[in-house]
């Protein structure tokens, strides 16, 4: 049993993987940009006796860490479900619709248009008393369509009148908040309503708010197959509204049959002296940004870093997690963040990103043994930004060894890129703590010495690998070659490296393998 459904999560068994291949008892791993946790769920299957720091500004994030960490026995389970199954009666009135024949259905969801500032239903889904389901449809009959439109639209007002708080957000065109919009406007009156009743209700109960922080994004409006993981964007067209009520008791439900009974605990700690002085694999969560981390953790004590920081303007945390705030008081520092963000009120540009990079880095180098790794996923298609980034990481005293590709199945595209531009998969690079730091090349755009260094890097990995597309040659080893000699920084993007490429071989469009022309 796991909860996790934070942005930009990473694999826990690549992390046990690295921990396994680097680590022995009583190590100590540092993940500074810790997230949902699934670095901490690395330690969780091995038979190595690790320690584990996790640092992270967010509170929702942590809760995640927390509650994977140490799962809930199947008994506060239960008495979680028995607890809602009891709010659920008392309050599914607001879903329950009267028929003309006095029969009573339960509204599951509804479908509607949202044009701006309107709303235009479109289709019912109800649940008879025998858990039938049927649709009233505005296309099939409109009569009967318009005696459960009206129920519904009083039911929707008086829900409105009963909405506590509201929250004007702040605005930011990337992450589709527009001027003057409100968090009410992301959620039917009804879920609006019902969801704070349930909040405050709950507010006091841990792991009733991790597991409505892991459903949240289905409680606002949402397209047919809630995919879309922005939680700030809903369809104009075909938006669904849930009955949410139902959703949080089926969420309960799901996780008492996946609960295992041989789930693994890891044991907390409160502090640096404990967690090492520990006869067993034990953590410690700090929530506090990267940058105010003093003497919390000792200098030079890290024997690992493991880590997945924020990647520029590509998601941004603190800005999503307004709505985390709003219902369930989980804190989000904005303030602190390390990200590249054009919000009107505290946009901070590319130039505050590396700033606060090199701040945070200096810090974490510093807690880390001489000599020991630092393992970064690290992804952007603009290699001008690798570079920037590698720049950085080099000044504050690590020194970049190696890269590596990691496969990963689904991908979406990142907000900033194009088909063109999108390269697969995640990459680790690898970094040593050293007391000097290398001097850099910075070169000047160089298009013969760029190509030959491609062609070169590419016939050889070909040689050795059957097939290879340009995420895999780039992250394998086309990034460092690139680096070394200057030229990363002149590169705008990966699809200058897919131009180049193409002259000598053709890529095919989907798997973006190349075939020698
Ligand atoms: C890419 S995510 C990590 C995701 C993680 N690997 C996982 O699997 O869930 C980066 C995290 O860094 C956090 N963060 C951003 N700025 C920070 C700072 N200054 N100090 C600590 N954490 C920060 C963000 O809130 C976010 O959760």
């Amino acid at each position: 049993m796991n909860i996790n459904n934070y942005w930009s999560k990473k694999s826990h068994q690549i992390a046990s993987q690295i921990f396994r291949n680097n680590l022995r008892n009583n190590n100590i791993i540092m993940d500074p940009f810790l997230g949902s946790g699934t670095s901490l769920q690395g330690i969780k299957e091995l038979n190595i006796d690790l320690k584990f720091i996790g640092v992270e500004l967010n509170e929702m994030p942590l809760a995640y860490a927390n509650f994977n960490a140490n799962p809930p026995t199947k008994e506060d389970l239960i008495k979680m479900s028995k607890e809602f199954t009891d709010f659920y009666n008392k309050n599914k009135n607001f879903y329950e619709f009267k028929s003309e024949k006095d029969e009573i259905y339960e509204l599951e969801k509804v479908i509607l248009d949202l044009p701006s500032d309107k709303v235009e239903v479109k289709s019912f889904n109800f649940k008879d008393s025998n858990s039938k389901t049927f649709t009233v449809d505005r296309k099939k009959n409109l009569n009967l369509f318009n005696y459960y439109k009206n129920i519904y639209l009083n039911k929707s007002n008086q829900a409105k009148k009963n909405i506590k708080k509201d929250l004007l957000l702040d605005e930011n065109s990337r992450i589709a908040i527009k001027s003057q919009m409100y968090i009410s406007h992301l959620y039917g009156p009804i879920s609006f309503y019902l969801l704070q009743k349930i909040c405050d209700k709950f507010k006091e109960n841990e792991l009733f708010k991790v597991v409505i922080s892991s459903i949240l994004h289905l409680t606002k409006y949402t397209d047919l197959r809630s995919q879309s993981q922005f939680p700030y964007w809903f369809p104009k067209k075909n938006a669904m509204e849930r009955n949410i009520l139902i959703l949080i008791l089926k969420k309960i439900k799901s996780l008492i049959k996946n609960h295992q009974i041989s789930d693994k605990k890891i044991s907390k700690k409160k502090n640096f002296i404990s967690l090492k002085n520990s006869s067993e694999k034990s953590y410690m969560l700090i929530n506090k940004p990267i940058q105010n981390i003093n003497l919390e953790i000792p200098d030079n004590s890290v024997d690992l870093i493991f880590t997945d920081p924020p990647y520029y303007d590509q998601v941004a945390y603190s800005e999503y997690l307004a709505i985390w705030e709003f219902f369930l008081s989980y804190k989000k520092n904005n303030q602190f963040e390390l990200i590249q963000t054009n919000r009107k009120k505290g946009v901070k540009d590319k130039g505050t990103y590396l700033i606060n990079l090199k701040k945070c880095f200096k810090i974490i180098v510093n807690k880390m043994k001489n000599n020991s790794q630092a393992i970064i996923y690290f992804k952007d298609s603009k290699l001008k930004n690798v570079n920037d980034f590698l720049n950085i990481l080099s000044s504050c005293g690590l020194d970049f060894i190696k890269q590596e590709h990691i496969v990963k199945k689904k991908y979406t595209y990142k907000q900033n890129t194009t088909k063109e531009t999108t390269v697969t998969g995640d990459s680790l690079f690898y970094f040593k703590k050293v007391n000097r730091t290398k001097k850099l090349i910075n070169k000047k755009y160089d298009i013969q010495k760029i190509e030959s260094i491609i062609f070169q890097f590419t016939k050889k990995y070909l040689q050795k690998n059957k097939t290879a597309n340009i995420a895999q040659i780039l992250d394998n080893g086309l990034i460092k070659e690139l680096f070394i000699n200057g030229y990363l920084g002149t590169l705008k993007d990966s699809n200058m490296i897919y131009k180049i490429l193409n002259k000598k071989y053709l890529i095919d469009k989907n798997s973006r393998n190349l075939i020698e022309k």
